[in-house]
């Protein structure tokens, strides 16, 4: 007698021989999703605490970001940067506006505006500092993305590991540490990268002092200062970018996940003029960067974020969140971190690793991401409302009594 496959499993199994497996996915099947709900394949809902890392901020369909992609796709989706298209210069002058900044240089991934990032900086070295041989300092335990320059600079093993040759040209100080970032700067250095709030590392705030530090060093030493807000940006942690909640403004902005309002890939590298004036013609591109698709949602994406109601709801909401959370301490919960709606959740070892922890939540109906071993993370749509962050911690309740 054969058994039969539930479509869940089915899926799983197809996906097991013809998806690559960089990925270690919980099994659950996606259908469809609204707002901060997604559906399985079997009609079984789950509140997503996860926002795909934060690329969903605005909650899955947000229906102003679907009503722009709608009427961009009856009108054009690509040209290449070969032609100007009406949307590109538009989406630059808010998105530059939204960061203070004169100039966007838009990519796709958030890795590619990372990788933009350093060129962009190692080019002003060259023609802007006079460095020939230049160097970054980078923070440990960073999380920058997947491509060849940036795992040559992450710690994270499984990362690297049978990768190399990795590209040099990189130093890496402990994170919260202003004083061996001083001393790991020499006239060298072209650009500091950090997290101003590390992400994949477990939701890691520095401490008060610490990037008003950074910016005085950089500003003194004349480094640029590159911010990667590619997950903490975007209301993400209460403000439009996370430096904003120690009032510091970096050189250059990177930007990416939430920018392409959860139905585009679209990333930036914002700085003034004096900065990403660098680049020339030919010396940096990409077909897809900057399409009227992504640029039209992107334009969108940045008028909802002027009118401060994510950043809003993600401060007094995360205070709801964090609160419910704090109050597990002793419980099941060792500790939890963050800002805004985004919690790092770390969890007494005797109830099981981060990704068992998932999985039990997963079967109750609430799907977080564990990251490094025994850390949860809650990162909601940020168009969570206060019961769903009760009925999620409830949820998260039961496992730990379980
Ligand atoms: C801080 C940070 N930078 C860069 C990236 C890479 O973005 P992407 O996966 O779109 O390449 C991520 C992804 O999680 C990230 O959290």
């Amino acid at each position: 007698m054969t058994m039969m496959m539930s479509r869940t499993q089915s899926v799983i199994e197809l996906d097991s021989r013809h998806v690559a497996h960089n990925y270690s996915p919980l099994p659950v099947v996606a259908a469809s999703a609204e707002g901060v709900w997604i559906t399985d394949v079997e009609g079984r809902r789950y509140l997503d605490c996860l926002a795909a890392y934060s690329a969903v901020n605005f909650g899955h369909r947000n229906p102003e970001v679907t009503a722009a992609a709608h009427a961009q796709l009856d009108a054009v989706t690509l040209v290449s940067r070969a032609f100007h298209s009406d949307r590109l210069a538009p989406f630059c002058a808010a998105l530059a506006d939204l960061c203070g900044k004169d100039m966007v240089l838009p990519m796709n991934s958030g890795a590619e505006a990372v990788e933009s990032g350093i060129k962009v900086a190692r080019k002003w070295g060259t023609d802007v500092k006079g460095v020939t041989d230049s160097n970054i300092v980078v923070a440990q335990n960073n999380f920058h993305g997947r491509t060849t320059t940036i795992i040559s600079f992450s710690d994270d093993a499984t990362a690297r590991r049978g990768f190399g040759p990795y590209t040099p040209g990189f130093r890496s100080v402990p994170f919260g540490d202003a004083d061996a970032l001083a001393r790991a700067i020499d006239e060298n250095t072209v650009a500091v990268l950090i997290e101003p709030i590390q992400g994949e590392a477990g939701i890691i705030v520095p401490p008060d002092e610490y990037l008003p530090r950074v910016r005085d060093l950089c500003t003194d030493r004349n480094v640029l200062m590159i911010a990667d807000e590619i997950q903490s940006g975007l209301a993400r942690t209460g403000r439009t970018f996370a430096c904003d909640h120690w009032g510091v403004v970096p050189d250059i902005y990177l930007l990416g996940k939430a920018l392409g309002g959860g139905v585009m890939p679209l990333s930036a590298v914002v700085a003034d003029r004096d900065i990403l004036g660098v680049l020339h013609p030919g010396e940096h591109g990409s077909t897809f960067g900057g399409n009227p698709l992504a640029a039209a949602i992107g334009t969108t994406v940045v008028s909802m974020l002027a009118r401060g109601e994510f950043q809003r709801r993600s401060t007094e909401l995360g205070e709801h969140l964090h609160r419910r959370l704090r109050d597990l301490i002793g419980q099941g919960v060792l500790a939890v971190r963050g800002r805004g709606l985004w919690a790092g959740v770390d969890i007494d070892p005797v109830h099981g690793t981060g990704k068992e922890v998932s999985l039990r939540l997963a079967e109750r109906g609430v799907l977080v991401k564990d990251t490094h071993g025994s850390t949860l993370r809650f990162a909601p749509p940020l168009v969570i409302t206060a019961d769903e962050i009760d009925w999620a911690v409830d949820r998260f309740v039961e496992v730990l009594r379980s």
